[in-house]
């Protein structure tokens, strides 16, 4: 079904690594299909709660865009370049269910905005992160001039974008591009851990959580108001009846999703 990505679900885990580790897994146009084609299965099948993005070997999560499906583009055509990987990581960033970069190594380019589209990333202590599009004359059209500045901020965003200088872990904790560091091996595991706890939770309310989040985000709404109608809507539904049910007779609750 997939040519350059492998996936596996376990535990209503849904892993999806790409898969090209000879070339660094850059992405070309054969990933962002697969990719597509994998959150279709994201949003759709419901044993799925949650999903992990990484890549395959040891050296790289993503190293960018695939520089060699550049070349002879024309201004439109690299328009709609950029517009398709955008459409594609707005998938990521605004599905319902909990999306995590296990971020393996370089996480460059079109890499590092993978990454940030995901709802939080966590990476191997020799992951590197960095925007070196400016050392091929260009920008990235990924979202990740946006994303950038959401996660760390005007001034740090602009040196890393203008200098096309990696950062590493260390660095990238600090900034809070990254929720947590492990040693290579530990990296999938401890993702896992960190999602077989969330998908305990309440499904409709972690959707609700991330909707709100991103509206956050977005001017063409209020994400108060937002925040508003997703409190008033997880009132209609059975997981806040039995979540509130259950504390109130001591015991764990088991969510339904619905
Ligand atoms: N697009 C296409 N191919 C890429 C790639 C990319 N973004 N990144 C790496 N590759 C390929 C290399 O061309 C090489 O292929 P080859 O073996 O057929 O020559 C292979 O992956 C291994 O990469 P290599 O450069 O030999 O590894 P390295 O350890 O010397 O360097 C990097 C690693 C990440 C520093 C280097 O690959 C790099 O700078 N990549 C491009 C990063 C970038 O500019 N990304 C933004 C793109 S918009």
């Amino acid at each position: 079904m997939y040519t350059t990505i492998l996936t596996e679900l376990n535990n209503h885990i849904f892993t999806i690594t790409i898969n090209r580790p000879d070339k660094l897994n850059a992405l070309n146009k054969a990933v962002f299909d697969d990719l597509n084609k994998a959150l279709d299965e994201v949003y759709t099948n419901d044993e799925i709660l949650s999903a992990v993005i990484t890549g395959a070997g040891t050296k790289a999560f993503v190293a960018g865009a695939d520089i060699t499906e550049f070349k002879g583009l024309s201004v439109e055509e690299g328009k709609a370049l950029a517009k398709a990987g955008q459409d594609t990581f707005f998938r990521i960033e605004n599905c319902p269910k909990p999306i995590i970069a296990a971020v393996n190594g370089f996480a460059l380019g079109g890499g590092c905005e993978l990454a940030m589209s995901c709802h939080f990333r966590v990476a191997a202590n020799n992951a590197k992160f960095g925007q070196p599009e400016v050392n091929l004359g260009l920008i990235p059209g990924y979202g990740g001039t946006q994303r950038l500045v959401q996660l760390i901020g005007k001034g740090r965003a602009i040196e890393l974008l203008i200098s096309g200088n990696m950062i590493d872990t260390t660095t990238a904790l600090q900034y809070g591009l990254v929720n947590h560091v492990f040693e290579p091996e530990q990296l999938l595991p401890e993702t896992y851990k960190l999602l077989a706890n969330i998908n305990t939770k309440a499904p409709l309310a972690i959707g609700a959580c991330i909707s709100a989040v991103n509206a956050a985000f977005d001017e063409a709404r209020d994400g108060y108001a937002v925040e508003i109608d997703a409190f008033g809507f997880c009132f209609a539904t059975d997981d806040m009846q039995e979540g509130t049910q259950a504390f109130i007779e001591k015991r764990k609750p088991v969510f339904s999703g619905k």
